[in-house]
């Protein structure tokens, strides 16, 4: 299946878990990565382009590291500049119509930070809700999200492990996804 990895970390440079699952899709014939903070320093979206680049893939994977409990901001942009009426949604907008989206996001938090009762009180598939809504105004298929907790403390090692997971993860067929 023809999957995009759309990536948006604001530091590349100084990423380590995300660096490294973008490291892990080198050698994937049919993922193609897009990172947006490379592409629009300037943060000028080419909407047009987009576009075409989006109806090219049936999947679509949104790559992020969890800033305040959401998304980095060109990330936010994007999704307001590219999901336009007409295009995304309302009359016309079927483009989207059928393709399958999953987020891939790493935290700083711990796992169970992430529970009703926890540091941070709700889980992150509560917290990616407006995403997911967004994706399904816009006829996408939502998949289950792949998140990596604790990021910033995992060795090489562990980073290495969860890498592995995150391309199983986007690689699955539909089927697989236990839902
Ligand atoms: C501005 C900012 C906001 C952050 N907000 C959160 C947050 O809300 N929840 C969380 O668990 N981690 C948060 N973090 C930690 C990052 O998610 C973590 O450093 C990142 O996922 C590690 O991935 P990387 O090695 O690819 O940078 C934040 C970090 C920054 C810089």
């Amino acid at each position: 299946m023809k999957t995009i990895v759309i990536v948006a970390h604001p530091n590349l440079k100084e990423s380590r878990a995300n660096k490294t699952f973008i490291d892990s899709l080198s050698e994937q014939s049919h993922i193609d990565i897009h990172n947006l903070y490379q592409k629009y320093p300037d943060w000028n979206i080419d909407v047009e382009r987009e576009h075409q680049l989006l109806l090219e893939y049936q999947r679509i994977v949104l790559l992020f590291p969890f800033y305040w409990y959401s998304s980095p901001p060109l990330l936010k942009k994007w999704f307001d500049d590219v999901m336009v009426y007409g295009w995304a949604f309302g009359p016309g907008g079927d483009h989207l119509k059928g393709k399958e989206f999953i987020i891939a996001t790493t935290t700083g938090g711990k796992r169970k930070e992430y529970q009703a009762g926890g540091r941070n009180w709700f889980t992150i598939s509560e917290l990616l809700r407006p995403m997911q809504t967004t994706i399904q105004r816009c006829n996408g298929t939502f998949l289950p999200s792949f998140v990596m907790y604790n990021a910033n403390l995992a060795d090489e090692a562990q980073l290495t492990i969860e890498a592995g997971k995150f391309l199983n993860h986007i690689k699955s067929p539909l089927e697989a996804f236990d839902m």
